[in-house]
């Protein structure tokens, strides 16, 4: 795809080392017992699909639906869950798998919410962190890699919709205020 506002931050070939370094660490620290990962739609789908394939043991997955945002590009501060769960966690070793951690906002309160259910133990991993952006405090156990402050797109990651279905995670020149969603 040819799109002169996209410039490529991360190449695809990164991406996939990084994911495949991630699957070897969390295999290594999950060496027993159920673990779940939840894919926390749309964004971090790719990652899950990827992440999962990496792993060096058998993990269940399942999807949660959030959103954040409403117009803009700034978090609203309001969190709805817009899919649940299928598979209990009482007693599961969780990771939530995530596309970005930016304010926190979202990831703030659904560790909340999943904590009342009681899983054995709790952690986040996200591909992209955007520490400069931080709001709320989130403990992040696994990060694939730390950015700036830019508005990136591509490998789930989306403005409006539109470019999640690309290789590289690009920086998008320009972005204007339109809807974006979680
Ligand atoms: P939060 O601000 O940490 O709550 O992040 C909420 C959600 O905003 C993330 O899961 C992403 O889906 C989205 N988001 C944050 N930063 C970006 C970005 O740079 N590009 C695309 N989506 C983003
Ligand atoms: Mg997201």
């Amino acid at each position: 795809m040819t799109d002169s506002k996209l410039r490529v931050l991360l190449p695809s070939h990164k991406i996939q080392a990084r994911i495949r370094e991630l699957g070897e660490e969390i295999s290594r620290d999950y060496p027993e017992g159920n673990l779940h990962f939840i894919c926390i739609l749309k964004g971090a789908c790719f990652f899950l699909t990827d992440l999962a394939r990496a792993m060096k043991r058998d993990v269940f997955v399942d999807f949660m639906g959030i959103s954040t945002y409403g117009k803009g590009k700034t978090s609203s501060g309001e969190v709805k869950v817009t899919k649940d769960l299928d598979i209990s966690l009482e007693g599961a070793n969780v990771v939530i798998v995530e596309d970005i951690v930016d304010s926190g906002v979202t990831l703030n309160y659904l560790m909340h919410l999943l904590e009342q259910r009681r899983p054995k133990s709790l952690r986040i991993a996200t591909l992209l962190d955007k520490p400069e952006r931080r709001q709320r405090p989130v403990e992040v156990g696994y990060v694939g890699f730390t950015i700036p402050d830019k508005f990136v797109v591509g490998y789930g990651l989306d403005f409006a919709e539109k470019y999640r279905n690309l290789d590289d995670i690009c920086i998008l020149e320009e972005a204007g205020e339109t809807a974006v969603t979680a």
